[in-house]
C-alpha cells in the first residue's frame, strides 16, 4: 500500500515538474533545464504510467502525444459565441471607430489595449477545476469542432492551470499558430516527401490542428497566445481587459508580450506603425493589430453588433500576398552571368506597392512551382524583400497556358549557357564579352557602396555599352563631356555633372574598390576585411591561399575565387588601367603601418628585452601589422630573442626560423 502511495506521489511530482518545464520553455521562453534532462523526466513518467495504467489522467503531460485517430470531429456549441472583428484599413476608419466609441461612452479619451493580430486560427479552451477538458475551433462562431486531443499536444497550452485561485469553469480564447520557422521546416519536409507544401502558415496551422490523428498534430510545432476570455464561473473578475490577460497569464496561459496599453487613438496609430515595422522580425506572422477598449465596463456598455463587438477593431496591414496573372517570363543576365528568370505580372497592389515583376530565382524554381505563362499565381511581397511567386493556382490554368523553356543560349549575347553549383545556377559562358554581364558589372562598380558614381544609372550604362563607348570599367575614366553629349537625351549639363562625379570617385578606399571589382563571393564586408588585412592591392593580388585565409571569415571558397580573379591577365590589366586613369585610395593609418617591412609577418618574442618590456614590444609589433604568436612553428618569420631565451630558441634553430636580437629588431622597426 505504501509502495503504491509512493508511486502516486512520484507520478504527481513528475507531472508537476514536467509541466513546469513546459511552461518555462513554451510560455516564458526561458528553459530551465537541458532538453536531454527533460526527456529523461518524460521517460520516467511514461514508464511509471505504463506500469500503473489506473493512475493515468487526461492532464498528464504524457497525453500530449496524441491518442487513437478519430473518424471525425464532434460538434461543439459555444456557450458564448465566438465573435469576429470589424476591420479597418485606413487611419481615418480607425479615428472614426474611436469617435463612435467616445460618443457612445460620452468620454473624451479612451484607454485601449493594442495587440498584434495573429494570423492563425481561433480556438476556445475550457478548463474545469483547473483541468483542460475541451478545446474547440471557432467554426461559424456558434458551433465549432472538438479538437481537444489535438490541442493537448500544444505545449504552450497548459493541461492544468497554475496556482489555486482560478475559477471553477473558465473558457479562454486565443490563437493557435505556426511560427515561421516551424512553417518552413514543415514545408521542407512536405517537399522531401513529394507532398504539396502549404501556402502559408495560417493554412498550415489549420491543417495541422484539424488532423484526425493527433499524433500528426503532435509533430507540428504549433503555438498559442490567448487574447480573450469566453466566460468564467466563480472567481472574481477584473476591471480591464489588460488585467484579465495578466490574470490568465498568472494561471500559466501564454499572452503576447507585444500587447500594450495606450491612451487615446493617436497612440494606437503609433503602436500600429511600430508593429508594422517589427512585423518581419517577429517569429510569427501577423496581419494587423487589434485595438480593444480596455475597460470592461465600457466594453459592456458598447456591446456588440451582429457578429462583432463594438469595442474592438482590427486595423489590417497591407496584404503581403495577392493573386494575379503571369503575362510573360523573361531572363535577366546578372553581373556574374547567372540567368535569372523573372515573371512579368499583371500589375497588382501588394505589401503597400504596385508590383509588376516577381523573381523566379532559377530554373529549378520554375520546375518546382510548375509555372506557365498565362497562369493565375499567388505573389508575395514581405517588407522590402523582392516580390516572389509563391504558388500557382493550377486548377485555374487556362487552356492556352504556355510552358516556359529555359534557354540554352544567353538571351543577351547568344553564347552557350553552362550549369554550375549543383546545376541550380545557369550562367552565360561569355564573361564580360556579353554586354548584359558587362552592363551589370559596370552598374555594380558605380553603385553607392562601391565607387559611388552618382548619375550613372542603368539606362545610361546600357547606352554606353551598346554603343561601344565603354568596354570595361576602366573606360569610364577616359570619358569626356564630348563623348557623353553624343548620347541620346544627354545634354551638356548632365554630361558635365557625370564627368564631375566620375572624377570624384577617383578618390576612393581600397575596400570600396575591391568590392566594386565584383570578385565572386567578395561582398562588402569581406572586401573591408581584405583591405584591412592586406592594406594594398599588390599584397592581396600576390598573396597565397594560406595568407588570404588568415583573414577572418575567409575560407577556401573565397580564397579560390580571389586567386582565380587575379590569375586573369584581363583583370590585372583593367586594374592597372584604372590606376593609370587616376583611381587611388588613401591608406588609413592602420594600413600605413602595414607598409613596413614587417607587415604581415609572424613574430615570436622570447627572453627578456633591455629597452622595453615584452608586452610593449608586442604592442609595437602589432601596430606595424605583425602577428605576434606565442609558439614557434614553420609559420614563424622571426624569433625575437632577448636574454635567457629558453627552449624557443632551440625550436627556432631546429625549424630554421630566423632569430633576431633586440638591436636588429629595433632597426627593423625603424
Ligand atoms: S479578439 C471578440 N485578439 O481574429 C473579439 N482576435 O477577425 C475576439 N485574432 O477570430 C477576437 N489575433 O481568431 C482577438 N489579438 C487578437 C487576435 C484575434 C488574431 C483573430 C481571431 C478572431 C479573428 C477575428
Amino acid at each position: 500500500m505504501k509502495a503504491a502511495g509512493n508511486k502516486i506521489t512520484r507520478i504527481r511530482t513528475l507531472r508537476r515538474e514536467i509541466e513546469d518545464h513546459n511552461y518555462h520553455y513554451h510560455v516564458l521562453d526561458e528553459p530551465k533545464i537541458a532538453d536531454l534532462v527533460f526527456d529523461q523526466l518524460m521517460t520516467q513518467l511514461i514508464s511509471l504510467e505504463r506500469d500503473h495504467p489506473h493512475l493515468q489522467t487526461s492532464d498528464s503531460p504524457t497525453q500530449r502525444v496524441g491518442g487513437h485517430p478519430l473518424s471525425g470531429f464532434d460538434e461543439v456549441v459555444h456557450a458564448v459565441p465566438m465573435l469576429s472583428l470589424s476591420n479597418a484599413f485606413t487611419d481615418e476608419q480607425v479615428r472614426a471607430f474611436d469617435r463612435r466609441c467616445q460618443e457612445a461612452l460620452e468620454v473624451t479619451s479612451i484607454t485601449y489595449l493594442v495587440e498584434p493580430k495573429l494570423d492563425g486560427l481561433a480556438v476556445s479552451l475550457r478548463y474545469e477545476s483547473g483541468v483542460l477538458v475541451r478545446a474547440a475551433t471557432r467554426g461559424d462562431g456558434s458551433r465549432g469542432e472538438d479538437v481537444t486531443q489535438n490541442v493537448r499536444t500544444i505545449r504552450s497550452i497548459p493541461l492544468r492551470l497554475m496556482g489555486k485561485r482560478y475559477p471553477r469553469v473558465l473558457e479562454v480564447r486565443g490563437e493557435v499558430y505556426l511560427p515561421r520557422e516551424g512553417f518552413n521546416r514543415l514545408n521542407d519536409r512536405q517537399r522531401l516527401r513529394n507532398e504539396k507544401p502549404y501556402v502559408n502558415p495560417r493554412n498550415a496551422a489549420a491543417g495541422s490542428l484539424r488532423q484526425l490523428d493527433a499524433a500528426i498534430t503532435a509533430q507540428r510545432p504549433l503555438e498559442f497566445f490567448c487574447h480573450s476570455l469566453g466566460m468564467r464561473e466563480g472567481g472574481s473578475s477584473r476591471a480591464g481587459h489588460s488585467e484579465t490577460l495578466a490574470q490568465l497569464q498568472s494561471w500559466g496561459l501564454r499572452t503576447n508580450p507585444q500587447n500594450q496599453v495606450v491612451q487615446g487613438i493617436e497612440s494606437c496609430l503609433f503602436a500600429y506603425l511600430r508593429l508594422l515595422d517589427a512585423r518581419d522580425k517577429l517569429p510569427y506572422e501577423i496581419d494587423g493589430v487589434v485595438y480593444k477598449v480596455d475597460d470592461l465596463g465600457e466594453q459592456t456598455r458598447l456591446g456588440s453588433i451582429a457578429r462583432a463587438p463594438r469595442w474592438a477593431l482590427a486595423h489590417k496591414f497591407p496584404a503581403e500576398e495577392a493573386v494575379t496573372f503571369v503575362r510573360g517570363i523573361d531572363i535577366q543576365v546578372g553581373r556574374t552571368g547567372a540567368l535569372t528568370p523573372v515573371a512579368r505580372l499583371e500589375p497588382v497592389f501588394v505589401g503597400g506597392v504596385t508590383v509588376s515583376n516577381a523573381t523566379l530565382h532559377n530554373r529549378d524554381e520554375i520546375r518546382r512551382l510548375d509555372v506557365c505563362v498565362g497562369d493565375q499565381v499567388v505573389i508575395r511581397r514581405a517588407g522590402d524583400v523582392i516580390p516572389e511567386l509563391v504558388s500557382v493556382v493550377t486548377r485555374e490554368r487556362p487552356d492556352n497556358a504556355v510552358t516556359f523553356e529555359f534557354p540554352q543560349h544567353c538571351p543577351a549575347c547568344g553564347a552557350d549557357v553552362i550549369a554550375d553549383e549543383g546545376g541550380a545556377i545557369i550562367r552565360c559562358s561569355a564573361g564580360l564579352i556579353c554586354k548584359a554581364q558587362l552592363s551589370e558589372s559596370i552598374k555594380h562598380f558605380a553603385s553607392r557602396k562601391a565607387m559611388d558614381i552618382e548619375g550613372l544609372g542603368s539606362k545610361l550604362v546600357k547606352q554606353l555599352v551598346d554603343n561601344n563607348v565603354i568596354n570595361d570599367v576602366a573606360d569610364l575614366y577616359q570619358l569626356d563631356v564630348n563623348a557623353l553629349e553624343e548620347l541620346d537625351r544627354m545634354g551638356n549639363k548632365s554630361a558635365t555633372n557625370l564627368i564631375a562625379s566620375i572624377d570624384r570617385s577617383r578618390q576612393t578606399t581600397l575596400a570600396r574598390f575591391l568590392f566594386g571589382l565584383g570578385i565572386p563571393h567578395v561582398g562588402e564586408s569581406t572586401a573591408d576585411r581584405l583591405a584591412l588585412h592586406f592594406g594594398s592591392m599588390d599584397a592581396l593580388s600576390t598573396a597565397d591561399a594560406t595568407e588570404v585565409e588568415r583573414v577572418p571569415d575567409v575560407g577556401p571558397a573565397i580564397s579560390a575565387s580571389i586567386a582565380t580573379f587575379f590569375a586573369q591577365n584581363r583583370h590585372r590589366e583593367v586594374i592597372q588601367r584604372l590606376r593609370d586613369g587616376g583611381v587611388e585610395w588613401a591608406l588609413p593609418s592602420a594600413q600605413v603601418a602595414r607598409k613596413s617591412v614587417l607587415a604581415g609577418k609572424t613574430v615570436v618574442i622570447t627572453g627578456a628585452l633591455k629597452s622595453m618590456s615584452r608586452s610593449e614590444a608586442r604592442q609595437r609589433l602589432q601596430d606595424l601589422g605583425v602577428r605576434v604568436t606565442s609558439s614557434v612553428s614553420t609559420n614563424t618569420t622571426y624569433l625575437l630573442a632577448g636574454t635567457n631565451p629558453g627552449a624557443k630558441l632551440d625550436k627556432a634553430s631546429a625549424l630554421g626560423v630566423q632569430v633576431i636580437d633586440e638591436e636588429e629588431f629595433i632597426k627593423l622597426m625603424d
